[in-house]
């Protein structure tokens, strides 16, 4: 395999947390040593219920904030070593979708105006051809252009994720990391901007960082798959390893909400423990329905099932055998 695009090894975040005023910090571990590789041109999807560290791992690959340990490398850029030049540079390279196309679209600014904004920023073209640009980003993704003169509020959920979509395309980065960029969405909707995303990707060659907790949408865009539970893998694999053979009980409990499509945020039964008070043993535990006196004391590694499939478990739990297409809806 060439080298990989997106490299993270044992990528750390610890945040420190006051209990009132003049409480002492405490440590929570949102991100406890992640490692993945995303191949050029690849997806890889990051799944994982609420607060199990996805955005964090998100802001870290956006350079929006600085690890606490372990390294983080997008293209020729090592996040570690960037002075200001490189910020810039990074930046460019590495553009975000985030969940909210309202909140992250500026009410005030007309569309054109939005979408042309970073390339301002980046100083890329003369202001003369800014509008010409706009527009050409627009029908790019399959918006009229005649939409630049149009507040936010006056689109659709979709079209303003589209918008979102085309802001980001202006600096012509190359690789995106899409932090739940449906989840705000009509179901009817989320297709139309997920195929949207990997037409993208095909043209452009564009690396992607996707992250949603809702496996079927991880499943239909990605080539690997990382499972993370209180900012840890539980399992990673290629996505016919992961969802068509999960071997983690967790990522079990995953398929099994996304297929019942109950509340995917609330994949198992029990609890979330707090990351700030992380178990003994695997953290998995609390939740599962194999946890055995060995995993209350002792910490699972990650351990490989094949070249390419690992997980996090001391037991050998039967794989839930479901075609991708299943969950792929
Ligand atoms: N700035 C911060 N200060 C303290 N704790 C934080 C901070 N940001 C995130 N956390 C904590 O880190 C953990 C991971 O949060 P994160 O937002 O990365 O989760 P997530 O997987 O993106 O969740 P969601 O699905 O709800 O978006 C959570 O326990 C969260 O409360
Ligand atoms: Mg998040």
């Amino acid at each position: 395999m060439s080298a990989p695009f997106i490299a993270v090894e044992q990528l750390r975040k610890t945040y420190s947390v006051k209990r009132g005023l003049f409480g002492r910090g405490r440590p929570l571990h949102a991100v406890d040593g992640v490692s993945f590789e995303v191949e050029a041109g690849g997806t890889f999807g990051l799944v994982g219920e609420s607060g199990s560290g996805k955005s964090t791992i998100a802001r870290m690959l956006l350079a929006a904030e600085p690890a606490s340990a372990g390294r983080l490398r997008v293209g020729e850029h090592a996040l570690e070593r960037l002075g200001r030049q490189g910020a810039r540079q990074f930046h460019r390279t590495v553009q975000p979708v985030l969940q909210d196309p309202y909140s992250a679209l500026s009410p005030l600014m007309r569309i054109g105006r939005i979408v042309d904004e970073p390339m301002r920023i980046h100083r890329l073209h003369r202001p003369s051809v800014l509008d010409a640009r706009a527009a050409e980003l627009l029908s790019l993704v399959g918006l009229d252009p005649v939409m630049a003169r149009r507040y936010p509020h006056e689109l659709s959920g979709g079209q303003r994720q589209r918008v979102a979509i085309a802001r980001a395309l202006g600096v012509e980065p190359r690789a995106m990391v899409l932090d739940e960029p449906v989840s705000a969405l009509d179901v009817s909707i989320q297709a139309q901007i997920l195929n949207l995303l990997k037409d993208l990707q095909r043209e452009r060659g564009l690396t992607y960082v996707l992250i949603s907790h809702d496996l079927a949408v991880v499943a239909h865009m990605s080539s690997r798959v990382g499972v993370l539970y209180l900012g840890e893998f539980m399992e990673i694999g290629s996505r016919d390893e992961v969802v068509g053979q999960a071997r983690h009980p967790y990522t079990q409990a995953l398929i099994a909400a996304s297929e019942s499509r109950v509340d995917a945020s609330r994949a198992a039964a029990g609890e979330i423990p707090s990351p700030m008070e992380r178990p003994a043993g695997c953290p998995f535990q609390s939740r599962c329905p194999h946890a055995s006196a060995r995993c209350r004391v002792e910490k699972p590694a990650l351990r490989a099932l094949s070249p390419t499939h690992w997980i996090a478990c001391h037991h050998d739990v039967p794989a839930i055998r479901i075609a991708p297409e299943a969950v792929a809806a």
